[in-house]
């Protein structure tokens, strides 16, 4: 442990959504590895006590809590080494019924705040010629999910974004990772607004997410996964999760293509 200050020299990191599941994780792995972690979200006392630990309010979702959060981060770390933009959670509702006040949310939080965030710190590391940028994304950004349309939306935007950043960034010393984790065994369904009103094929995937997602891999898995990609000093796609979901489906997928995926993922998802 210690190898990504050791090698890279990074100190400090910033961490969105550290109070629970894959930030958390992210968080505590870049803690052992000795970096001074900012923990943000809108209730990160959770975790406030742990050593190396800089708790922060911020809802993405309000642009006066974002601007505040980015501010305390300049004064307290400066631009940190290692930004992760982890954060999230979706809203479950087929498309006919999705809340229209939910399609800006979903997208301020799940796209816009992570590259407001970024683009806060990128000219520093730019500058500094070092620095990593993580942005988790999901692997719904290349399979979607299903009563979930504003969520892989914003998953594959983001993963666009990340995507353009490694080209602006090639040969700059700044890192971007465009991280799409599989189904983890996390919060995050419990966190999911499910809208009432669904109709009986959204039952039917809403039970199949709950099996998914509590027999998925521990966070620590993704963690894993993040510091390697991290150590390689490389920009890219890096998927985590178990062998089908991030080894098997993204390669059968450049093989046989989008409509058989959706094919598969129909069947998968019972609709
Ligand atoms: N679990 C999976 O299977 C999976 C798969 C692919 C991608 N992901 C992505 O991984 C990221 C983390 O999800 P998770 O699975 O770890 O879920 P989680 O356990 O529910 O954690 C979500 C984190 O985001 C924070 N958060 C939620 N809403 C926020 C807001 N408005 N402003 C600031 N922070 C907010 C939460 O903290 P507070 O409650 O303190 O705000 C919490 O720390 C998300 O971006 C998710 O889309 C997850």
């Amino acid at each position: 442990m210690g190898a990504l200050k050791d090698k890279f020299g990074y100190r400090t990191a910033l961490v969105t959504g550290a109070s629970s599941g894959l930030g958390r994780a992210f968080a505590r792995m870049l803690r052992d590895e000795g970096l001074e972690v900012w923990s943000a979200s809108r209730q990160p006392e959770a975790s406030a006590r742990e050593e190396k630990w800089h708790p922060i309010v911020l809802d993405l979702t309000e642009p006066e809590s974002l601007l505040a959060a980015i501010e305390q981060v300049r004064r307290e770390a400066g631009t940190p080494d290692v930004l992760v933009n982890n954060a999230g959670a979706g809203v479950f509702a087929g498309f006919a019924h999705f809340p229209p006040h939910e399609i800006p949310r979903q997208l301020q939080m799940l796209l816009t705040a992570p590259i407001q965030i970024t683009h806060t710190f990128w000219p520093e590391m730019l500058a500094r010629k070092r620095g990593a940028v993580v942005n988790v994304s999901s692997l719904a950004a290349e399979f979607p999910l299903p009563a979930m349309s504003l969520y892989t939306a914003a998953k594959a935007g983001l993963s666009g974004f990340s995507r353009e950043l490694m080209l602006e960034s090639a040969g700059s010393g700044v890192q971007v990772i465009d991280l799409q984790p599989g189904d983890f065994k996390t919060n995050f369904n419990r966190a999911v607004q499910k809208q009432p009103g669904g109709e009986a094929w959204e039952e039917r995937v809403w039970t199949r997410f709950e099996e998914i997602l509590e027999h998925g891999p521990l966070p620590t898995l993704a963690a894993d996964d993040l510091r390697q990609a991290l150590l390689k000093g490389k920009s890219g796609t890096v998927t985590t999760g178990d062998f089908f979901q991030a080894k098997f489906g993204p390669l059968a997928q450049r093989i046989f293509g989008h409509g058989l995926t959706r094919q598969v993922l129909r069947k998968y998802f019972r609709i």
